[in-house]
């Protein structure tokens, strides 16, 4: 049954509602996913008439990557659905106007506005009497900027809402093949026996980007790829390869099992951060063929003597039962030889070697579990090399399962879409609880200060480049490896 709830997007005139957000609520318009009453409602300061507001949201519908047309007369209903409210979300009387013309249905307020302006959006609804017991309330990163600056957010919304009302959204718990990671996991018998330290060697998450900062110079220059990337997506990977069975599929039974899996990341500190962590900041260079700046040469920069890193690489500790002296890889960066986002799983070596044969040719199983792009599941098996040849030769060769070959009948959906259809049936499961999120806090801020103590600077590499050499000193140090780009 469809829920009936209005979609109220505060900073709905921004360019997260444009690109993701209406592209997303046209897809659940259009596959039926919204009740006939919901309201799309686009709350903004007025920079635009609601046919000018109404032609850009269609032109970026048009544009997106997950929606293949836009019929007409499907957008003609998209259209009677959406409202262009003029007003500041700062302001009580605004948010008053705004309830008398939406009636007594519960509101979905997606806040897609700086955090800075959080408190006084969450005051102005408190006065106005917006909030009731259904109201729910999605919020997206930079949440904060530390454990302390989180606490200060949440603290700020808590003035307002309830836990159970707080949408914190996490992108990547969006995407198809992030959630697949639940059900490789808990939905085959013959991953669970081995997926612990005595046969995985070690995992490897590589999150990649062949783009720069893109104009978001003064973001990131404060954020960094740690805060930016490794505090929520690639933690909240890590927690799906890494956490025990749920005792139940829902939303606090995963995040209970996560969280746990946050509070036994091994401390990284001043004691042991340079043997840990790489930093890297790309240099000019080229990727994919084009020539591009470096990081300090980009268009929009204000220092060129930023130490800001845009790579980073860790090896990171669980220390739990299931995975004590396990090493998790990770890395991300922009300006990457290409955008590429997988999960290694390597494998132990077989222990009894029936043939004398190349001991290293032994040591390759792997599962590989590709997030984006050309999403899919490899799976690397030794066999025998066909032939008659006195030699018993082995080679590693992949079992492929490509999503997009398997799934031809079936439409992957844009992260936004799951996640908005979620907080509109109010399915908190894909959402980061406040007790994850400073967990990930603290452990990301144990890193920061172990920076500042030891003064570990960025290192240079190209654009184009898999990040700084000591990134590969990082891994080959322990004899092992990374996966290779694509
Ligand atoms: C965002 C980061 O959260 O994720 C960006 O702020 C990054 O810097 C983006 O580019 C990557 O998302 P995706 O879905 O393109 O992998």
């Amino acid at each position: 049954m469809l829920t009936t709830c209005n979609i109220v997007i505060v900073g709905g005139e921004g360019d997260l509602a444009f690109r993701k957000l209406y592209p997303a609520l046209y897809a659940l318009h259009r596959d039926q996913l919204l009740a006939d009453c919901t309201k799309v409602v686009g709350f903004g300061r007025g920079r635009y008439d609601r046919e000018g507001f109404l032609d850009n949201m269609l032109q970026w519908t048009r544009d997106s990557d997950y929606i293949d047309g836009v019929d007409e007369q499907c957008w003609e209903r998209f259209r009677d659905r959406v409202i262009h409210f003029k007003g500041s979300a700062t302001e009580a009387d605004d948010l008053v106007r705004l309830k008398q013309e939406l009636g007594d249905d519960d509101i979905v307020f997606f806040l897609s506005t700086p955090p800075t302006i959080f408190a006084p959006i969450c005051d102005a609804m408190g006065k106005a009497g917006v909030v009731s017991e259904g109201t729910r309330l999605v919020v997206e990163k930079p949440l904060g900027f530390s454990l302390e600056s989180f606490g200060e957010i949440n603290d700020t919304l808590f003035k307002t809402f309830d836990e159970h009302q707080i949408y914190r959204i996490d992108h990547y718990l969006g995407k198809e093949t992030v959630q697949n990671l639940l059900a490789l996991r808990f939905a085959n018998i013959f991953f669970e026996p081995l997926w612990n330290r005595n046969y995985i060697d070690h995992v490897q998450v590589t999150v990649a980007e062949s783009v720069g900062v893109e104009g978001r110079w003064n973001y990131y220059n404060e954020s960094g790829a740690l805060r930016d990337m490794v505090q929520n997506h690639i933690l909240q990977l890590v927690c799906l390869v890494a956490m025990e069975f749920p005792a139940r599929n829902e939303a606090d039974d995963i995040r209970d099992e996560k969280l746990k899996i946050i509070r036994c990341l091994a401390p990284i500190d001043a004691g042991n951060v340079q043997a840990c962590t790489v930093r890297g900041q790309y240099a000019g260079g080229s990727v994919d063929n084009q020539l591009v700046n470096g990081y300090t040469d980009e268009k929009d920069t204000q220092d060129k003597h930023s130490d800001t890193e845009t790579f980073v690489a860790i090896k990171a500790h669980i220390d739990n039962n299931r995975w004590a002296g396990v090493p998790f890889y990770l890395r991300t960066g922009k300006r990457m030889p290409n955008r590429y986002s997988e999960i290694v799983i390597q494998f132990k070596p077989v222990v009894f070697k029936f043939i004398d044969i190349d001991p290293n040719a032994i040591n390759n199983n792997s599962l590989v579990i590709r997030l984006q792009p050309n999403e899919g599941i490899e799976m690397n098996l030794m066999n025998k090399v066909p032939g008659l040849s006195e030699e018993f030769s082995i080679q590693n060769v992949g079992l492929n399962l490509s999503f997009e070959e398997a799934f031809e009948e079936h439409r992957s959906p844009s992260a936004y879409e799951r996640l908005l259809l979620d907080v509109t049936r109010g399915d908190q499961t894909l959402f980061m609880r406040s007790d994850e999120l400073r967990g990930a806090w603290r452990w990301v801020d144990g890193i920061i200060d172990g920076w500042k103590t030891t003064a570990q600077r960025v290192k240079k590499y190209k654009a184009g480049a898999a990040g700084p050499d000591d990134a590969l000193g990082l891994i080959i140090r322990d004899h092992r490896k990374w996966q290779d780009f694509e």
